[in-house]
């Protein structure tokens, strides 16, 4: 693996309500990270403009508002996501088969085979617990449930999901080489663990199957940030 084929697969997470803040993040880090990912508390504060803000600066965007709603609502919002030149967005799989579907279609439509925003699925958020799914009626296991809804992702034609990088090996297994797998919980070796519990370091997210890998505090409180980027990519190459 190249350097470049490395920083392409690090997005940093802009968990921040300052659009300042972020113009800064956007200029010193868009030739140092693959991909930008804007939120819900970031979007919500400062809208659709921090999106072209940070590709004005070169930057590309994984746009991570978790859509679920009814099937046709998702598809119209996946739409104005897609249109804005997002590279990643995602939605809930707990939304069910029609409305990835509808999703997947109306992008076909509008992009007719050429190229569009990714579509990722949220399988079962890594704060859940057996406990959080027996409240809502869901008896299976956890692990049970992750594998079964990436599956009725991938049925449906989504792109991939976003997974705990211990899930890993089983959504491989389950949706093949080609099903996009992007995963936070990775810490670098020089960096604090935070509020992470189980965590991969990002040669071993990489090495596991890992495309993508989510990353903010180790690069945003870090003294320097572009230097922690960079050293971020050295463990990748090492590994
Ligand atoms: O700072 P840190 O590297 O922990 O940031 C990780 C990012 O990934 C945050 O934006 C967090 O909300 C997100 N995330 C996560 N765990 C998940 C899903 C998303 O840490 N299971």
């Amino acid at each position: 693996m190249t350097r470049d084929q490395a920083r392409e697969k690090v997005i940093f997470a802009l968990d921040s309500s300052e659009f300042a803040h972020v113009q800064y993040w956007a200029e010193t880090l868009s030739d140092r990270v693959g991909m930008f990912k804007v939120g819900k508390q970031l979007f919500t504060a400062c809208g659709p403009a921090t999106v072209r803000m940070i590709q004005k600066f070169g930057g590309e965007v994984f746009l991570d508002l978790k859509f679920h709603d009814i099937p046709n609502t998702v598809a119209m919002a996946s739409l104005e996501a897609a249109r804005l030149g997002v590279k990643l967005f995602n939605l809930h799989a707990l939304g069910g088969y029609e409305m990835m579907a509808r999703t997947v279609e109306a992008l076909d439509k509008e992009f007719k085979g050429g190229e569009r925003a990714k579509v990722l699925a949220v399988t079962i958020l890594t704060s859940s617990t057996e406990e959080t799914l027996r409240q809502v009626g869901i008896e299976s296991p956890v692990e049970e449930m992750v594998v079964r809804l990436a599956t009725l992702a991938r049925k449906a034609g989504i792109d991939g999901v976003v997974a705990s990088p211990r899930e890993i090996p089983l959504i491989r297994e389950a949706c093949g080489p080609d099903f996009l797998i992007v995963t936070p919980g990775v810490r670098p070796a020089f960096a604090a663990l935070n509020d992470q519990k189980r965590v991969m370091t990002p040669a071993e997210a990489v090495r596991a199957g890992g495309d993508y890998l989510v990353i903010g505090r180790p690069i945003g409180d870090a003294p320097d940030p572009a230097g922690a980027a960079e050293m971020i990519l050295d463990e990748i190459l090492a590994g």
